[in-house]
């Protein structure tokens, strides 16, 4: 089945043909990832300095997010000023993830957030959700409410469609792998001493450096992702609308569990547009068991 089809049998109306322009312009970003490799001297909300394909990737998807007339903000990594529009949706992007990988040629993202409300809010205004995965195919990995299902890009002669190839994706209840960013000597006590305990279980180290690389394999399965608390960064580094809320939106509509190490991510109140939390998500269990470790911690 077609993107387009199943999108009108299962999506409204505003969600699809949003839906429908970020897929395409994200085969123009990866079509152009090799031609936008350099290094700018700017530097994005967060402080880090801006890739070109940063800022090329975020005005691509700006402008084909704004031409569908469905959001009235796109709110993005990359800016520190939504981009506004005529539409009553917000979405929160983050339109190139692991962009420090590029030159590695690990898989590459984009994240993005559809919020029924102006930003920033809370997870749970979420009506959707989708990232896209740059990586061995291109792929994009969506949810509105109603499970998780994953399309894949197909050339068929001059024409480049999205063909569904998973539909209700789970996380496998057998955690297999894990993947935990930054530096092990940063970690919080806690998360050092459960990630002992994950290699003691027989789980194996599975991590790319790129937050949707590293999250598809757990996806697929089974086990956790972190990105925590360190002792440099107590808010850890992944943006909350543009990251681990859109995120943990997927991963808990795929039956798994999402924390910032106290409470469910989707209850995050930002208090600022790249505000930031730790990320932990993947199998419920394992990371209920390691938010019950951190919550004891405090
Ligand atoms: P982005 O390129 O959008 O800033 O995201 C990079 C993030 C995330 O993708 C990944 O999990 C994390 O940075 C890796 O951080 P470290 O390089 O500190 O491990
Ligand atoms: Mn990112
Ligand atoms: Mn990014």
């Amino acid at each position: 089945m077609k993107l387009d089809e199943f999108l009108r049998l299962n999506v409204r109306d505003d969600l699809a043909r949003l839906t429908t322009a970020i897929s395409q312009a994200g085969l123009t970003v990866w079509e152009n990832i090799p031609l936008q490799s350099g290094v700018l001297t700017a530097v994005n909300p967060s402080g880090e300095t801006q890739k070109a394909i940063d800022v090329y990737s975020n005005d691509e998807f700006t402008e084909a997010i704004l031409a569908t007339g469905t959001v009235a903000e796109v709110a993005s990594e990359e800016t520190a000023e939504p981009a506004t529009g005529k539409g009553s949706l917000s979405v929160g992007m983050d339109p190139l993830d692991g962009s420090s990988n590029v030159e590695t040629n690990n898989p590459l993202g984009s994240i993005f957030g559809v919020y029924s409300r102006k930003l920033p809010c809370s997870g749970r205004n979420l009506l959707g959700a989708l990232y896209l995965t740059y990586g061995s195919m291109v792929t994009l990995t969506l949810s509105f409410g109603k499970g998780v299902h994953r399309f894949v890009a197909l050339r068929q002669g001059p024409e480049t469609s999205f063909e569904l190839m998973g539909i209700d994706l789970k996380i496998p209840e057998r955690p297999e792998v894990y993947g935990v960013g930054g530096s092990r000597k940063d970690w919080i006590p806690p998360v050092r001493g459960f990630v002992d305990s994950l290699e003691e279980r027989g789980l194996r180290t599975r991590y790319c450096g790129t937050f949707v690389g590293d999250y598809n394999q757990v996806l697929a399965r089974g086990g956790m992702f972190a990105y925590p608390q360190l002792t440099s960064k107590p808010r850890g580094k992944l943006r909350v609308l543009y990251e681990t809320a859109p995120m943990a939106f997927i991963n808990e509509q795929a039956g798994g569990y999402a924390s910032d190490g106290r409470r469910n991510i989707l209850d995050i109140e930002p208090d600022a547009l790249s505000g930031t939390s730790p990320a932990y998500m993947g199998s419920a269990s394992l990371v209920r068991e390691l938010e019950a470790l951190v919550s004891k911690a405090d």
